[in-house]
């Protein structure tokens, strides 16, 4: 990678600024100065330091997102504001959502630049839970439970998988919580609507072992800790 190009995405400044700290012998290279932005460098073995502090390269980044109603999961959108609105410093500019909620759910959402880990999370071979808080207009009962145990119809070539189905409150505005192994369109409230109920509200709050904590406001995201990273890699 072109130095100037590693400096700028490691935030230190835009290519043109980065040109003026080379040009000051602010940088250097396995402890040599270099001065010219198209050295080309090894992001795996080259050591460059800036001001005498290394400058360590994470290829990487890894977000989790409280994502709001109304914004769409997607990188680019002509009509919605979409979930990268959200997302302002990060070092890389090659982020994305991992998967889709619906414009109208809430809740944990991964952003990352890792296409292996997002690709590795989204196939259907990997049975990834994800658990939903839901509002559901209609009285949820231990008979929707066991339906959802067994499969649902939702109009595709074969029933859901097994689904866990816990209902926090069984009134005529129920609430639940669900948790499935797949990410069909519209799943959750596809398969509310087998059962002839509606999903007034849906917030993910979990997915594999990244669960969304209380102290992460809708809107707001925050960097994985390693810990997350690691366990997301090896799930
Ligand atoms: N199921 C849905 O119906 N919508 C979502 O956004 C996620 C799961």
């Amino acid at each position: 990678m072109r130095l100037d190009k590693f400096l700028s995405e490691m935030g230190i400044g835009t290519r043109s600024e980065v040109k003026k700290l080379l040009k000051s012998q602010k940088v250097t290279v396995n402890g040599e100065t270099i001065t010219k932005p198209e050295t080309k460098i090894d992001t795996d073995k080259d050591i460059v330091c800036y001001n005498n502090k290394q400058l360590v390269y994470e290829k990487y980044e890894y977000y989790m997102f409280h994502k709001p109603a109304g914004c769409v999961s997607a990188t680019e959108d002509n009509i919605h504001k979409t979930v990268m609105d959200y997302i302002t410093d990060t070092v890389h500019d090659d982020l994305f959502p991992v998967g889709r909620l619906d414009i109208d759910t809430e809740g944990l959402l991964l952003i990352t630049n890792d296409g292996a880990l997002a690709h590795n999370l989204l196939s259907p071979a990997k049975h990834v839970a994800k658990t939903y808080y839901a509002k559901i207009d209609g009285m949820v009962t231990d008979e929707d439970v066991n339906l959802f145990k067994k499969g649902v119809d939702i109009g595709e070539e074969k029933p859901t998988k097994p689904a866990e189905l816990t209902i926090l409150k069984s009134k005529p505005i129920s609430e639940i919580e669900l948790t499935i192994t797949e990410g069909k369109f519209h799943q959750v409230k596809r398969m509310f609507e087998a059962v002839g109920k509606r999903v007034t509200y849906l917030k993910r709050i979990s997915m594999g072992p990244l669960v969304l904590p209380d102290d992460l406001k809708t809107g707001e995201y925050r960097k994985l800790t390693t810990e997350e990273i690691n366990l997301l890699i090896n799930n």
